[in-house]
């Protein structure tokens, strides 16, 4: 919740502030007048329906979307209107539900590549001479990363080869490479075993150790329950409930919309 101190400027007390975010496409609401605060150290979940608007969310908090309505602050900065990668410089970085990587780059490029989003200079500079010791820096990073996810014997394979659930991982750790204090993972179990549901568990895990927030989109119940703090639940563009997972798997309009339906049960 945000507060005005008395004389002094507006105070936040969460990483992450959203009010009355909404988007239109067309004639489509496809988020309307939705609202949260994430205090930092937290772990929220967002569950819903297919096409309940969940991705659009983190399109619309990570700048590649513009919101129609609606305020965005990160520690306390509006970040409303800004390009993806000053937003991502101010601290929050998300994975896509479709994996976006560089397919023929090995893991050890691609997370180098997602680094330089938090240099200061422009891509061709890193070029010159004088940057050769940034460069070893981004490298030796890169492999503490893809340590950190369980990657290192992988760091030398094109992203192609890895399987389904190591390049879920990478994309963790290229999103981590920009030295995230918000993570949006979109499905981060997506498709995954349960034996690689069970690795990328730990990796949550160990990622809000590390101090980062995060927030999940995720379809398979059984693996985002026990992780969060709490959940929001979206249908149809708008959060029909917010609460602890206890209180949020008792909720009967949840059950109707969504944990109830043949899709939530099948992914359980
Ligand atoms: N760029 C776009 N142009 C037009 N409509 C869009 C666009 N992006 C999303 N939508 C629509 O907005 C609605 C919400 O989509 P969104 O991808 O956010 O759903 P979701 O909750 O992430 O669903 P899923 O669980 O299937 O990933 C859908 O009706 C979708 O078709
Ligand atoms: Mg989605």
């Amino acid at each position: 919740m945000a507060g005005a101190r008395p004389g002094g400027p507006a105070v936040s007390a969460s990483l992450l502030e959203v009010r009355g975010l909404s988007r239109w496409f067309g004639g489509l609401a496809a988020v309307q007048g939705f609202e949260i605060a994430v205090a930092e150290g937290q772990i929220v979940g967002l569950i819903g329906p297919n096409g309940a608007g969940k991705t659009t969310i983190f399109n619309l908090l990570s700048g590649t979307l513009r919101p129609s309505a609606g305020e965005v602050r990160l520690a306390g900065a509006s970040i409303v209107g800004r390009a993806p990668e000053a937003i991502a410089r101010l601290g929050l970085a998300r994975t896509f539900q479709d994996l976006r990587l560089f397919r023929r780059l090995t893991a050890r490029e691609n997370v180098v590549v997602a680094a330089f989003c938090r240099a200061p200079n422009s891509l061709v500079s890193w070029t010159f001479p004088r940057h050769q010791k940034g460069l070893a820096g981004f490298a030796r990073q890169a492999e503490e990363l893809l340590e950190f996810v369980g990657l290192t014997d992988k760091a030398g394979d094109l992203a192609m080869y890895l399987s389904h659930g190591q390049q879920r991982r990478l994309e963790v750790a290229r999103a981590l490479a920009t030295g995230p204090r918000l993570l949006l993972l979109d499905e981060p179990a997506g498709g995954l075993g349960r034996m690689e549901s069970e690795i990328m568990t730990r990796l949550i895990q160990r990622i809000r150790a590390s101090g980062v927030t995060l927030v999940l989109i995720e379809h398979n119940m059984h693996f985002l329950m026990p992780l969060v703090d709490r959940v929001a639940v979206m249908n149809f563009g708008r959060k029909i409930a917010e609460g602890t997972p206890a209180a949020i798997r008792e909720d009967p309009e949840v059950v109707a919309a969504y944990l109830g339906t043949a899709q939530a049960r099948a992914r359980a």
